[in-house]
């Protein structure tokens, strides 16, 4: 099964089952696929993480293609307001195609010609312009370079075909990674880049690798929790959280007080991810950070009558008007071999700048560091300087694909959407875990996050009861609905005992749960 946020992705992860590809195969025409049919959200120009559980091995690993900051950019680079968003030197070094160059070599069995080759289609023939699409394009178009525009400033219906970017694919599905960072194409990009006031250079691209990392795992009543590792703050933040609540009942809890001790431990994981995280690579991460002693002292912290406030750090953090970018999806194949990947050029279509000889968006994924001082980035984060701009440094990541493992259940899960990715995993999780049904719940419900700044609640229309909200208002707590509803989850359940697959898209966006025949 692949359940991906377009079905002409999903569809071309399906095809390589059917080919007789393995799950690893599947993610990485997906991810390509994804790549060309949803363009504003995730492609070659940006990166991701794909979490993987190899089932011969029993072994769980998390390629790494998280993009890497130039060399040009400085230690402790600050950029100007929206230079580090929009425009191509808020452009880091691509990793997506080095990660599928990567599943497909390691642990695919088919050839790289034959995952690439739905997406060469795809951009060749031409895909129409979604409702989704149309509004995102609607959205970013004013800081469309002119190569942009000519591609993707279109209306829903219209067709989009991109030449270049698929004889860029062609390239990739030759000569792999020899290509793209050392090749024809690294050479056109590099010179895209330097006449256009870009960042990278070929020797950025050159250096650059995907890396395989150990996933974050850990244990939380009777459930194994495995999730992306540094420089994503993902599987991090989790365990921060659910290391706070060991010690409580959650599902015999009354419902605000539930979601009360939920917001207060988000809002204490995430000063900590925002002060403490960063590419680890770089930097030391502080030994003590998932200690369960720091973590319970932090819990006892918490009082049950009244919200704790931020206020110990200035300022409230400034958040732009929120994506529909980034993408997840989730595939298992019948030897049960499982992916979850998450992939963005971070804000909708990243930079907004195509090069216009490799037809390659570039991310924008620099405003994923701390790139101001004491001031938040797109998502509202205000970090630190574990996770300033250093060259070669990974820049930390909210993008939080996940598995969780259960006696006779497994999950697998991920979603788009900034900063609120780790709210969502955890309260889709938590529904899992407390079995809370209809599983399209855990997906569907309304949701509600708290990143320690801005100091408030934000929530989706319906998270709360008017009871709820009047009870959390009460315990001073700021509720702050949001404009739009948010994130695009794609998850899998899948029944041990009853050897059973549910697909779960989000119906916030357009995904599909397709399935082999
Ligand atoms: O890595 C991150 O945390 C961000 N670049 C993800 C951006 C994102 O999910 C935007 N989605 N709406």
């Amino acid at each position: 099964m692949v359940v991906a946020a377009q079905p002409l992705a999903a569809q071309a992860g399906i095809e390589m089952l059917a080919k007789g590809g393995n799950a690893f195969d599947a993610a990485a025409a997906t991810a390509l696929a994804l790549g060309v049919v949803e363009p504003g959200s995730s492609g070659l120009g940006g990166g991701g993480f794909f979490l993987l559980y190899i089932a011969k091995e029993k072994r769980f690993v998390m390629i790494d293609a998280r993009e890497a900051s130039p060399r040009l950019a400085g230690h402790g680079e600050v950029f100007a307001a929206r230079s580090s968003i929009d425009g191509p030197q808020a452009a880091a070094v691509p990793g997506l195609a080095a990660g599928v160059a990567r599943l497909v070599t390691t642990y695919g069995r088919l050839k790289r010609s034959e995952i690439t080759a739905p997406a060469i289609r795809l951009a060749e023939d031409g895909f129409t312009v979604s409702p989704r699409l149309a509004s995102m394009i609607q959205w970013r178009h004013e800081a469309f370079n002119e190569a942009a525009r000519a591609l993707f400033f279109k209306n829903e219906g219209e067709l989009i075909r991109q030449p270049a970017l698929a004889a860029t694919l062609r390239r990739f599905a030759a000569h792999g990674t020899a290509d793209f960072y050392r090749g024809e194409t690294a050479l056109r990009l590099a010179r895209d880049m330097q006449r256009d006031g870009g960042l990278i250079r070929l020797a950025d691209l050159a250096r650059y690798r995907a890396l395989e990392r150990q996933p974050v795992t850990f244990d939380y009543h009777g459930f194994q929790v495995v999730s992306a590792a540094l420089p994503s703050s993902g599987g991090m933040t989790l365990a921060h959280i659910f290391g706070q609540l060991r010690d409580d009942q959650l599902q015999s809890l009354p419902m605000a007080d539930r979601d009360h001790l939920l917001i207060e431990a988000m809002k204490r994981a995430y000063r900590d991810r925002n002060r403490y995280l960063g590419d680890a690579d770089f930097v030391t991460i502080p030994r003590d950070y998932l200690k369960p002693q720091r973590l319970a002292e932090l819990r006892s912290g918490i009082t049950m009558d009244h919200a704790t406030p931020s206020l110990d750090i200035q300022g409230t953090g400034e958040m732009l008007s929120e994506g529909q970018d980034t993408t997840h999806f989730s595939v298992i194949d019948g030897d049960g071999n499982m992916v979850s990947a998450t992939l963005s050029v971070n804000y909708g279509f990243g930079s907004a700048y195509v090069s216009p000889s490799t037809g390659i968006l570039l991310n924008d994924e620099m405003d994923d560091f701390a790139t101001r001082p004491g001031k938040g980035n797109a998502y509202g984060l205000v970090q630190g300087l574990a996770n300033s701009v250093e060259p070669g440094k990974r820049m930390l990541s909210s993008m939080t694909p996940t598995f969780v493992i259960g006696p006779e259940r497994t999950l697998i899960v991920g979603t788009p959407g900034g900063s609120r990715i780790i709210s969502m995993v955890l309260l889709a999780t938590l529904g899992f875990m407390l079995d809370a049904s209809p599983a399209d719940s855990w997906v569907n419900a309304p949701r509600f996050h708290h990143q320690f700044l801005p100091d408030v609640v934000q929530f989706e229309a319906g998270a709360f009861s008017d009871v709820v909200a009047a009870e959390l208002k009460k315990r001073g707590h700021a509720l702050q609905q949001v404009a739009h509803p948010y994130g695009n989850m794609e998850a899998i359940l899948v029944d041990h005992s009853r050897q059973a697959l549910t697909g779960i898209p989000d119906r916030r966006g357009e995904g599909a749960a397709l399935t082999m025949e």
